[in-house]
Formats: structure tokens, C-alpha cells, sequence
């Protein structure tokens, strides 16, 4: 899509394009799910989750599945985002002013392109926090093909896997606050695509600039 087909009439930009969106969705939800089935096996505190969730037969049934589902969504963001997600020299500039960023000083922060350094931290943490489940898992659920001394391989495994759950889960919660609460109109942005000029001049001058080929004016 061209930068000029982003711009929307009544004062918005389009930041998340359909597919982009569906996307995300579908990560979010098999995220969810494999969050709480995960959870429940791994504390019999818990467990009562997978009851309510069909009973932990199901859930161990469908939790591979899910997981399988969960990475081929992460990989369609890696195949469209991953371009965007490089480091640059902004980047570094943002994370050295990173204190002005949390105490909702956006004018004194260097002008982040579409996704700032914080954004892709967690695209890249995601990504291969979700590599190491998948290998991890898929070794936990067909043992037999991995009959080598499969023991000491179900053991790595069963680390691996505890580590990178608690990794993402770790970039999940600061996701879920930065999106949902901190930033408002980014929730919006995921649902229905579009951002308004205001949102895309205080968190992502560099991107906005990209756009309407002018420069931003800091927040007011
Ligand atoms: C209920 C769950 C989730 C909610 C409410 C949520 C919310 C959001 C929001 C609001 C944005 C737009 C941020 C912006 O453009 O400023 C976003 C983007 C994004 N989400 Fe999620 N998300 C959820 C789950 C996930 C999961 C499980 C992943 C893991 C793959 C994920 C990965 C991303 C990535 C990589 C982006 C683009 C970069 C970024 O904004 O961080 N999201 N999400």
C-alpha cells in the first residue's frame, strides 16, 4: 500500500491494514488459550482451568494445536513486520531517553518510525520466545521420534519451554498494559485499523512524517 492510500478522511491514518489485523487476532486469541491451558498444567492451583475449559484431556489434546496455530501467526507477523522491526539509530537514541517515555514526556523522545524501540523489543522477544516454545513443545508431544536418549531431551525440553512461556508471559502483561492502557487509541488501532493524526504525531512522529511528508509538531 502507498503512504498516501494511509491517509483516511476526518483526521485519521490507517496503522493496521486488515490483514494485519487478522493476524493479530488470531496470535492473540491462540495466545490466550495456550496461556490458560499451559497455566493449568503447570499448577495443580490451577487446574480447575482446564476443567472449565472441556477437561484437561481436551486441553492437552488442543494445546499442541493451538501452539502449532499460535506460530504460523507469528510467523505471517514476521513475514510482514520484520522489515520494519530492524534497529536503527533511533532506536538506540529512544532507549537512552526511554525515563522521558515513561513519564509521558513524548515531545523530549527522539521520533519513532512506526513501531518504537519498546515495540520491537517485544516483536523480536515474541518471536523467538515463540521459536524456542515451538521446538520445545513439539518435542514434548511426539517423544517417540526422539528416542536418542529422549530422556535427557524431555528434560531439556520441559525447561526450555517453562523459561520461554515465562518470558513471553513476562512481554505479555507490559504488552497488554502499553496497548490497552497506556497508549490511548492503540486498542482501536488493532480493531479497526485507523488512528487518529494526534496519536500518530505523539507516538510515531517519524512514521507520521513518513506519511504526509511533513514534520510534527510536538504535543501540545
Ligand atoms: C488480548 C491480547 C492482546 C491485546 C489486547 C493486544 C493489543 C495490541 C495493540 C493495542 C497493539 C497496537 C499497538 C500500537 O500500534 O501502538 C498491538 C500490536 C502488536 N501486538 Fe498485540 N495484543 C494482544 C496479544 C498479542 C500477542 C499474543 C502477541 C504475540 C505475538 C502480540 C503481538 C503484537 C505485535 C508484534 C504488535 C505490533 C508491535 C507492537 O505494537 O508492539 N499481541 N497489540
Amino acid at each position: 500500500m502507498s503512504t498516501s492510500e494511509q491517509i483516511i478522511p476526518h483526521g485519521h491514518v490507517l496503522r493496521y491494514t486488515l490483514k494485519e489485523r487478522l493476524t493479530h487476532w488470531v496470535a492473540a486469541v491462540a495466545y490466550i488459550y495456550l496461556l490458560m491451558t499451559g497455566l493449568a498444567f503447570w499448577s495443580p492451583w490451577l487446574f480447575w482451568v482446564a476443567v472449565i475449559l472441556g477437561g484437561a484431556p481436551v486441553s492437552r489434546m488442543l494445546h499442541p494445536w493451538a501452539g502449532l496455530i499460535f506460530f504460523a501467526a507469528v510467523w505471517n507477523m514476521y513475514v510482514m513486520w520484520a522489515p520494519q522491526m530492524k534497529h536503527t539509530d533511533v532506536d538506540k537514541a529512544w532507549w537512552k531517553a526511554v525515563r522521558y517515555y515513561s513519564t509521558n514526556q513524548d515531545d523530549k523522545m527522539p521520533p519513532a518510525g512506526r513501531y518504537n524501540a519498546g515495540q520491537k523489543f517485544l516483536f523480536w522477544g515474541f518471536f523467538w520466545g515463540s521459536l524456542l516454545l515451538l521446538l520445545s513443545g513439539v518435542v514434548m508431544w511426539s517423544p517417540q521420534y526422539f528416542a536418542w536418549h529422549s530422556l535427557i531431551a524431555m528434560r531439556i525440553a520441559v525447561l526450555v519451554h517453562a523459561s520461554a512461556a515465562l518470558f513471553t508471559i513476562g512481554l505479555f502483561l507490559i504488552h497488554i498494559y502499553m496497548g490497552v492502557f497506556a497508549e490511548r487509541g492503540a486498542l482501536s488501532s488493532v480493531i479497526h485499523g485507523d488512528v487518529s493524526i494526534a496519536f500518530a504525531k505523539r507516538y510515531h512522529p517519524g512514521w507520521y512524517k513518513e506519511i504526509v511528508g511533513q514534520s510534527s509538531t510536538p504535543r501540545k
